[in-house]
């Protein structure tokens, strides 16, 4: 990989070969960084080359990326996500410009589809067949989709918390599925154990350094999408950290690549029941403390995050904002995400929402801002907390009667 200069470690500082199985620091177990050559990527890639493309999917920006090349494994279409302007929707958040970009709309309905199609070809590049992860949800139904594509198996370790719908995914894709009674760190700690014990490719967030490469084509598109002239913000929420570290690396990149002349500052949400990492990047310290796990964004219910080195100097270098939502903010942001934009957030693809919501009536950003807030995770993957945010429907026996009375109970105009 001529663009990629090593793996430096994110405590330390020790620097290591960038090879395709390396996990954490083996001097000090600290999560590693993969570094650039920027004048390599520069001298192979400009602006106007990566427009000319056909490719459309995240390996379009392959100068930008830690593989040998494109890999040979079949490969889902992940990426290439739409971004919406949405004026009807930052007229009532009251902001200036708002975008949405709908990362739900990836092939396993997710973000975390970045990752996961990055572990893939890691793996294969590493010569494993068998891929292991634990996690809230979503990066293992991506994990189980990704790798069903490619023909390789997977073990899959999720609490047993998880919403039905993303363990209906990881059974539809033949994934070896491992629920776990207790809380996440639980299914993080014996997942490890299991993937030591076994050998299997690791693809658990943070550990394996590549993943946050994945995510991180998310700022390169964005920044495409809006033709390299940047937002003033980009609100995204957050569980281990490793997608707002995603974020900000491919914002980093960009700009150290002279892609883009100046860089977002970025909107952290959490739930307000579950929210070290915020807690700790308000307070300037990367001393964070474990919290409970209280909010019905399960994605983001991560009390004990695997990432927040990397995430809180993330939003420390963006000069960042930091926001905590209620799960009733969450389920608001999710109604007006749905009925003012026409996308559909799984409660933790609504929470960056919430926040650029609450950021707006906190003060913390300016009203004449422009911002782009990534929804994470599709709706259809939580089916019964988007019921509880949207309610029920009126529901009759075939009678006309029966319309015209439950009308006349709800106000609806006839005509
Ligand atoms: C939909 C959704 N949003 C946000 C996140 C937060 O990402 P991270 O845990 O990397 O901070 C996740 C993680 O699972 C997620 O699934
Ligand atoms: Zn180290």
């Amino acid at each position: 990989m001529k663009n990629v200069l090593g793996a430096r470690c994110t405590l330390c500082g020790h620097m290591i070969p960038a090879t395709p199985d390396i996990t954490v620091c083996p001097e000090c177990g600290g999560i590693l960084d993969i570094e650039y050559d920027y004048d390599y990527i520069k001298n192979h890639l400009t602006k106007y080359e990566l427009m000319d493309r056909t490719e459309r999917s995240m390996w379009r920006y392959m100068e930008f990326l830690p593989v040998e090349g494109p890999g040979s494994t079949k490969k889902l279409r992940v990426g290439a996500s739409p971004i919406y302007k949405a004026d009807r929707l930052a007229e009532i958040l009251g902001i200036q410009t708002l975008y949405i970009k709908d990362d739900g709309i990836n092939p396993t309905s997710s973000l975390k589809d970045r990752a996961s199609a990055m572990a893939v070809v890691k793996a294969e590049e590493a010569g494993n067949t068998t891929i292991a992860c634990s996690s809230t949800g979503n990066a293992a139904s991506s994990l189980a989709g990704n790798a069903a594509c490619a023909g390789l198996s997977t073990y899959i370790f999720v609490p047993s918390r998880a919403p039905k719908g993303k363990v209906a995914q990881l059974m539809m894709f033949g994934a070896n599925v491992i629920l776990v009674e207790g809380s996440y760190e639980d299914t993080f700690r014996i997942s490890a154990e299991a993937i030591d014990r076994f050998g299997w490719y690791n693809r658990n967030a943070a550990i394996n350094p590549y993943l946050m490469e994945g995510k991180k084509t998310v700022s390169l598109e964005i920044a495409e999408q809006l033709n390299f002239k940047m937002p003033d913000y980009v609100a995204i929420s957050v569980g281990d950290g490793c997608t707002i570290a995603g974020v900000w690396k491919g914002l980093k990149d960009l700009y150290a690549a002279s892609f883009i002349d100046r860089l977002p500052r970025l909107i952290s949400t959490q739930a307000s029941g579950c929210c070290p990492i915020n807690t700790a990047a308000a307070a300037h310290t990367l001393d964070w403390k474990p919290q409970e796990e209280n909010t019905i964004a399960d994605s983001i219910a991560v009390g004990v995050p695997r990432n927040p080195v990397k995430a809180i100097r993330a939003i420390e270098e963006s000069n960042g904002v930091t926001v905590n939502v209620s799960d009733e903010e969450i389920m608001e942001a999710m109604r007006l995400l749905g009925r003012y934009a026409g996308v559909f957030a799984e409660p933790a693809g609504a929470t960056g929402t919430a926040g650029v919501k609450k950021a707006v009536e906190l003060g913390l950003i300016e009203k004449d801002a422009s911002v782009v807030s990534v929804v994470t995770g599709n709706g259809l993957k939580d089916v019964a907390n988007a019921i509880k945010a949207a309610g029920e429907p009126i529901s009759i026996k075939p009678d006309m009667n029966e319309l015209l009375d439950s009308f006349e109970r709800l106000g609806k105009p006839l005509a």
